[in-house]
């Protein structure tokens, strides 16, 4: 029997995005980056994830260390998004208090004894890595990123690990619309032959197949490939979906890994990185990566086309097929199930 979708203003409603954030996003590992960009004692790099202001570093000591980039004091970002390298400490810019880079308060100026340092230190994040990935998590009460990951890294270990292939590079992709759209859409293969021209000449029709897994929190596409392109992504690979916000693409040749995060009740951001295996040209890698950032433009162009018509109110609801959509109606059923426990 098809099931019905979310209601529509469930894609809207920016009370419902602040809820998805603190009871979907803060209990899940996100994708934070590569680790090599975090490899020198000092360095680190700053972002924004799922509405969290967020720092990843290394201490001097050469451990990871992750914190909000909020200062202790008013609240100012400690440190400006992107790539850096930290001097000795972390001074704030704002009236001066100084962290250690393990997230101990070093200096709060003119404070005198009032102030109790170990009270005050940075808010630490969690932090783990996974096949040369950093991943954050805001709650301490979630299961470790071994557990969260689940069944996926048995599922790659036919594949070359990270450290046997070359880094490419990475994209961003923002688009105006709500996550939901974009993840309602990830995990169905029925939009494969009307949306992505060049992906479904290159996959072999008959070979997809798309299974569910640990408790319809992982979607795998194992997918054999032929024709225009399949040279580029090895015979065989697997796409797959980890709730709510982590996606990739593995195979012999390469490895790509994307976050996909909202950003308030209307808007998305995908971000991908990419490693290739040393067999391929430049020129190969270079037609691999903009083919994938093309898949992703692909994907966030039909739903922005969704996202508006769910804005405008002719549509309420619509119907899931038990046949070609039966993983986004499990998609569907953890959001409802995540928001009804808060
Ligand atoms: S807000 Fe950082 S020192 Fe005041
Ligand atoms: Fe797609």
């Amino acid at each position: 029997m098809a099931t019905a979708t979310l209601p529509a203003h469930w894609y809207t409603d920016p009370t419902i995005a602040e809820q998805e954030r603190h009871a979907i996003f803060a209990g899940n590992w996100a994708l934070f980056g590569p680790e090599h960009e975090i490899a020198e004692p000092g360095a680190y790099v700053a972002q924004v994830i799922n509405g969290w202001p967020l720092v990843v570093l290394r201490d001097h000591g050469g451990a990871l260390r992750a914190f909000h980039n909020v200062c202790r004091h008013r609240a100012a970002a400690l440190l400006g998004d992107g790539a850096g390298t930290c001097s000795r400490r972390i001074t704030c810019p704002y009236h001066g208090w100084a962290y250690e880079l393990d997230g101990r308060l070093h200096l709060a100026p003119r404070f005198g004894e009032d102030l109790d340092a170990d009270e005050n230190g940075l808010l630490t994040v969690r932090v783990e890595i996974w096949r040369s990935c950093v991943f954050v998590c805001i709650d301490d009460s979630a299961p470790d990123l071994t557990t969260w990951l689940g069944s996926i890294p048995a599922f790659c270990a036919d594949y070359p690990e990270t450290d046997d292939l070359d880094f490419h590079g990475g994209f961003t992709v923002e688009g105006r619309a709500n996550w939901k759209t974009y993840c309602d859409n990830t995990v169905e293969g029925y939009h494969l032959p009307f949306v992505h021209a060049r992906l479904s000449r290159a996959v072999e029709g008959a070979s997809v197949e798309i299974k569910g897994h640990d408790d319809g929190r992982l979607t795998c596409f194992h997918v054999s490939y032929r024709g225009d392109g399949a040279a580029l992504r090895g015979n065989t690979g697997l796409w797959f979906y980890r709730y709510p916000g982590f996606q990739a693409v593995i195979g012999p040749t390469g490895f790509k890994a994307e976050r996909i995060e909202p950003v308030g009740a209307r808007d998305l951001r995908s971000k991908s990185w990419a490693w290739y295996a040393r067999v391929m040209s430049p020129e190969e890698a270079a037609d691999s990566f903009a083919w994938a950032e093309s898949i992703v433009q692909e994907d966030l162009g039909i739903c922005e086309t969704v996202q508006r018509n769910l804005e405008a109110g002719a549509y309420t609801n619509g119907l899931l097929s038990p046949a070609m959509e039966q993983h986004t109606a499990t998609f569907q059923a953890l959001v409802r199930q995540d928001l009804q426990a808060t």
